[in-house]
């Protein structure tokens, strides 16, 4: 554990600490027959996580907490692994492996530094995983070498805007203000936890993304369906109908 880059460190303690949190969710999205994205569980026919067919393909979830995600791409027929830095996390996941009968691995370790050998994947997926929690300049890296030519990347994480505008304060919701610089945006630390998160402006984003071989296809900006609600106070729904507070990155190597 010594041997983690601080950041991986500091993030396994935490998430090992907030799985108990995420038990309920898991539960509730294993059971769900149909894929939903994000915060507000934004329907797959409208943001398209999945569109490849992965029938019979080897896919990864990087950073894939109790791996309901890893499920609904085993059951479109994908040979799936998934990787989590949280013990906690996989253990519900272990458990709703043997719940649901769908057996897959799970690894315990870090996204940035995969134990598979290059080219083992045809698409990658991360929802609010590595693409958060993990460094860009060693996750993406990974992932490019992970990926065969011609595979797919996506990702799903906090908006650009939805990060400029979220009060340091304790459980506020995002403003209509922009509270703080957008250039040197990257490692961003809450006063009120111990994680640290990745943030990137768009033009980051995209520098790196095509520097690790990486074309863009598409950046899909969120928003709620009419019925939506959501357990975090980051947000309120009334900003979320007004900007993109969540973000998908779809983007294939070269
Ligand atoms: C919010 S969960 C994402 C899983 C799921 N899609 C969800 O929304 O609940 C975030 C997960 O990222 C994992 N994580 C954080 N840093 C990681 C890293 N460097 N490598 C692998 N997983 C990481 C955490 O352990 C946690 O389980």
């Amino acid at each position: 554990m010594n041997e983690l880059p601080e950041h991986v460190r500091r993030n396994r303690e935490q998430w090992d600490q907030w799985a108990s949190e995420y038990v309920a969710a898991a539960e509730s999205n294993w059971a769900q027959a149909a894929p939903t994205w994000g915060i507000w569980g934004v329907p797959e026919s409208d943001v398209a996580m999945l569109s490849e067919n992965i029938d019979g393909k080897d896919a990864i979830e990087l950073g894939c907490g109790t791996a309901y995600v890893s499920a609904w791409m085993a059951r479109r027929g994908a040979r799936v692994v998934g990787i989590d830095n949280s013990a906690a996390q996989l253990a519900t996941a272990r458990r709703m492996q043997r719940q649901y009968h769908l057996d897959f691995p799970l690894l315990h370790g870090n996204a940035e530094a995969v134990p598979y050998p290059d080219g083992s994947f045809d698409f990658a997926i991360s929802e609010y995983g590595a693409c958060l929690w993990a460094d860009p300049q060693h996750w993406v890296v990974e992932a490019a070498r992970l990926l065969r030519p011609g595979g797919q990347l996506v990702f799903l994480t906090n908006s650009y805007l939805l990060t400029l505008c979220v009060p340091d304060d304790d459980g506020l919701p995002a403003t209509n203000e922009l509270r703080r610089p957008a250039f040197g945006m990257y490692r961003t630390e809450w006063p009120t936890d111990s994680a640290v998160e990745f943030h990137l402006s768009h033009g980051d984003w995209i520098g790196l993304l095509r520097r690790c071989g990486f074309e863009i296809e598409a950046l899909v900006e969120l928003r709620p369906p009419a019925t939506a609600t959501t357990r975090y106070p980051f947000v309120t729904l009334e900003w979320a109908r007004q900007w993109p507070c969540e973000e998908v990155w779809k983007v294939r190597r070269r």
